[in-house]
């Protein structure tokens, strides 16, 4: 009886449709589904190839029949949002005919008008950041007029956080200049928040425990994170696979094949996520980086990036290099023979190699990722962040420095001890009884009490 109450009783998942976004957004429909309730998640448009071979336990309804051809992210916003304000209401009508009403929308933070629309039609909204709640707090600052841009001091101090240098701060707000309307957007999360009926994160309390302390005298959040399959965080490779679906087609075979072929912790692994966009000279810089290691190295290069390579980088470096367009990230974290990350700081990409015990090398390019890499840095401990030049360029022997210290140097034990302690927390966070466990537990029963 308690069980069919709890399969009919369905949650809509809306992530905006970027990779960054959707999927930590389709991990957490993953678990919503695994403890007994009908999940849904919206995409942008009918990729039904990857959602059927891919995924089993949630359903998938696309807005649309075709992506928005456009590279610029504000105009794929815009097009999603005048989509799905027509689709969701016409969606929910359908499943509630259906003998399935949906009793709460999960939207994306950046989002925050699927909130006006979920209570308009009486049902419960949850907010869901994808980015760390130390960002979020900045923002949500921001918001409220505590912090002002352009900055007034050298030195950020804010509740809950360590003191910030302006290059620690998101990109958006040491430089407000560069992207208004992004600014914009994540200021506006907060304007409606107070009425939504919970409140996610892609987090786990012992990784942000004071700025989390700190939020939650302002709202009840609940922390889900890390949002990775429990498979990964088990290191039970081979078992079976999940690599989720997206935007982009994996090089699988021939990456864990190579891997496969390397000695344990020997492999640089190098990815710059689905967006970042690194200029030329950087790339170059970059490339004469990885001739000068002595390491076996993975470079994840997008296709459009492919073109910022020296021409002969591939030949000259085959015997210790592999690039691919796209790899199966949490396979190769989780790979025994990855000894490092040279990341961005996405969040989801920190969340990843802290969860899995993997020390990085950071070199933050925008948004968000300034942050993360403050805090992968000196907060826990479990990578070095680059130095920039003045003409903004980390040059190559800056790159070969911070690999090699972290392969090989003195720093590097005492990054990887703290690596191996925060991946032990981690999967306590996820594993039955823990902390993000507890919550989406909680979230599912108060749903089922709480009257649609
Ligand atoms: C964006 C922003 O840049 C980031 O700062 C913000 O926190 C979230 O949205 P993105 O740049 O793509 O995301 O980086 P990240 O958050 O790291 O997400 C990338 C995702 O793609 C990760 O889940 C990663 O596992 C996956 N990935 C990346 C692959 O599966 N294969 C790859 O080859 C590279």
């Amino acid at each position: 009886m308690e069980k069919e109450r709890v399969h009919k009783t369905q949650v809509l998942v809306i992530p905006l449709p970027v990779q960054g976004h959707i999927n930590p957004m389709l991990q957490f429909s993953k678990r919503l589904a695994s403890k007994g309730l009908k999940v849904t998640m919206v995409t942008a448009f009918s990729n039904n190839e990857a959602m059927e071979t891919q995924e089993n336990s949630i359903e998938f309804e696309p807005i649309s029949d075709r992506l928005e051809e456009s590279n610029n992210i504000e105009n794929m916003v815009k097009w999603f949002q005048s989509q799905a304000s027509k689709r969701l209401p016409e969606l929910i009508v359908n499943q509630e005919n259906h003998g399935y009403p949906i009793s709460c929308l999960v939207y994306d933070s950046a989002m925050p008008w699927i909130l006006d629309l979920a209570k308009g039609l009486g049902i419960f909204g949850a907010s869901f950041f994808t980015h760390s709640c130390a960002v979020a707090s900045i923002y949500y600052n921001l918001h409220q007029g505590l912090l002002k841009v352009p900055l007034e001091e050298p030195l950020v101090s804010l509740a809950g956080l360590p003191s910030l240098k302006a290059h620690d701060l998101p990109s958006f707000v040491y430089d407000p200049g560069s992207y208004p309307s992004f600014l914009k957007l994540v200021i506006s999360r907060f304007s409606n928040i107070t009425e939504a009926n919970w409140i996610f994160f892609s987090s786990f309390d012992g990784l942000e425990k004071e700025v989390i302390s700190w939020m939650r005298t302002l709202w009840p959040i609940k922390t889900i994170g890390p949002t990775i399959p429990s498979i990964y965080l088990d290191k039970r490779l081979k078992e079976d696979t999940d690599y989720g679906f997206g935007c982009f087609n994996p090089n699988t075979d021939t990456c864990m094949k190579w891997l496969d072929s390397k000695e344990e912790a020997s492999v640089v692994y190098i990815s710059f996520g689905s967006m970042a966009d690194l200029g030329k000279e950087q790339m170059e810089e970059l490339a004469e980086g990885l001739k000068m290691i002595k390491n076996n190295f993975l470079w994840v290069i997008r296709g459009s990036e492919m073109e910022k390579l020296p021409s002969k980088f591939l030949e000259e470096t085959s015997v210790k290099g592999l690039v691919l367009n796209w790899c199966p990230q949490l396979e190769v974290l989780a790979h025994r023979s990855t000894g490092c990350f040279v990341t961005h700081c996405g969040w989801n990409s920190t969340l990843e190699a802290v969860s899995l015990g993997v020390p990085m090398v950071v070199m933050p390019q925008w948004t968000d990722q300034t942050t993360n890499a403050k805090f992968v840095s000196d907060v826990w401990n479990v990578g070095l962040r680059v130095e920039v030049n003045q003409n903004g360029i980390v040059p190559k022997e800056e790159i070969e420095l911070c690999i090699r210290e972290v392969m090989q140097g003195e720093r590097g034990k005492g990054i990887k001890r703290n690596s191996v302690k925060w991946r032990e927390l981690a999967k306590e966070a996820v594993d039955e009884g823990g902390t993000s466990d507890k919550n989406i537990e909680e979230f599912v029963a108060q749903l089922l009490c709480k009257p649609c």
